[in-house]
């Protein structure tokens, strides 16, 4: 004989659970959205033509020529992305990277060529020496210790050739006292008062840098970056750091990497209102790639479930790997 038993029914005035009844639904209520606008297509530009060389660690990625950046360029375009931020791999390095500001290297090669192929691409370059030494750091040394001033001069130098060729956004990304200023400085001197400066205001210290290293060709001959990128463990420290790249001028402030500083980003955003990016960088990309061709997780979920972190956790702008497959699944 089959048991009758009553449905018990709870009378509950709220149910959380209304608003995730259909996918209408929920992208009604969602809080957090993504847009292709809002991401940085970092691309790694070399000598020569025609070259397209994947980089081993990150899938996807490639060493770029001056020509093969342009096409790369258009096609994020083509996806939505407006914006693109070099990086440069010169043939020519020296012990004071002398060929971060030749208006011939790549960088300063691919502004051009960008610039007139897709006027309205915003084009960022990363500015800093470690791709231009010959050791792989980030400036100029004395014995093993790197040299704070007259780095900061070689930076505004190269950023100076960055705008004298076209960019948009200058980024400098080595973490030395005082560039931000020099650099808003050497820029206003000569004219360049409109080209506007992405700090790399709270770099960490990190081990998710190392593919980008394979890419760049950038790992330090000796010791590490612990002298001048940030210990990990901080954050007060991160908020001195805004507060004085904001005084000297950053018109755009940025935490990297992103995930594993999800934290310091929304305190970034929460004390100084500035627009905030954060830099998805090449570890945190490269997990995720290893991962899915393993088939451990599904990429396109863990991507966007990544990207949708980091901008709830209060970035405006997101400097991705994936920028292009992500303003694709949008
Ligand atoms: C240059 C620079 C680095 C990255 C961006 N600019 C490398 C480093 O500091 O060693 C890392 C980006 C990434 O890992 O995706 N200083």
């Amino acid at each position: 004989m089959a048991t009758t038993h009553t449905v018990p029914s709870l009378s509950l005035t709220r149910r959380l659970r209304r608003l995730r009844t259909s996918a209408t639904m929920r992208a009604l209520v969602r809080e957090t959205r993504l847009s292709p606008e809002m991401f940085v297509l970092p691309l790694f530009v070399c000598e020569g033509t025609g070259i397209r060389r994947e980089v081993s660690s990150m899938p996807g990625v490639f060493n770029l020529s001056v020509d093969e950046a342009v096409a790369e360029t258009q096609a994020a375009a083509g996806d939505g992305v407006r914006s693109v931020l070099l990086f440069g791999l010169p043939d020519h390095k020296d012990a004071i990277g002398s060929s971060a500001s030749d208006p011939n290297a790549p960088v300063q090669k691919a502004i051009r060529a960008i610039k007139s192929s897709a006027p309205n691409t915003l084009v960022i370059t990363d500015v800093c020496l470690c791709e231009y030494t010959d050791h792989g750091h980030c400036g100029i040394l004395d014995g093993e210790k790197i040299l704070n001033d007259p780095t900061v001069d070689q930076l505004a130098r190269a950023a100076v050739s960055h705008a004298a060729a076209g960019a948009d956004i200058v980024a400098p990304s080595d973490m030395m006292d005082g560039r931000v200023g020099a650099i808003r400085q050497a820029l206003d001197d000569r004219g360049h008062d409109e080209v506007a400066i992405m700090s790399y205001a709270a770099k960490y210290s990190s081990a998710f840098y190392g593919p980008f290293r394979d890419a760049a060709g950038s790992t330090p001959a000796f010791g590490d970056r612990r002298s001048h990128q940030m210990d990990p463990a901080n954050v007060a420290e991160a908020l001195r750091e805004m507060e004085l790249d904001i005084e000297e001028g950053a018109d755009i402030v940025m935490v990297k990497p992103a995930v594993a500083y999800l934290d310091v980003i929304t305190r970034v955003k929460d004390a100084f209102g500035y627009p905030t990016a954060a830099y998805h960088v090449s570890g945190e990309y490269a997990m995720l790639k290893a991962a899915a061709r393993n088939g451990w997780i599904d990429e396109r979920r863990a991507m966007l479930e990544t990207l949708t972190a980091i901008k709830r956790a209060g970035a405006d702008i997101i400097i991705t790997y994936y920028a292009r497959e992500a303003a694709r699944s949008l």
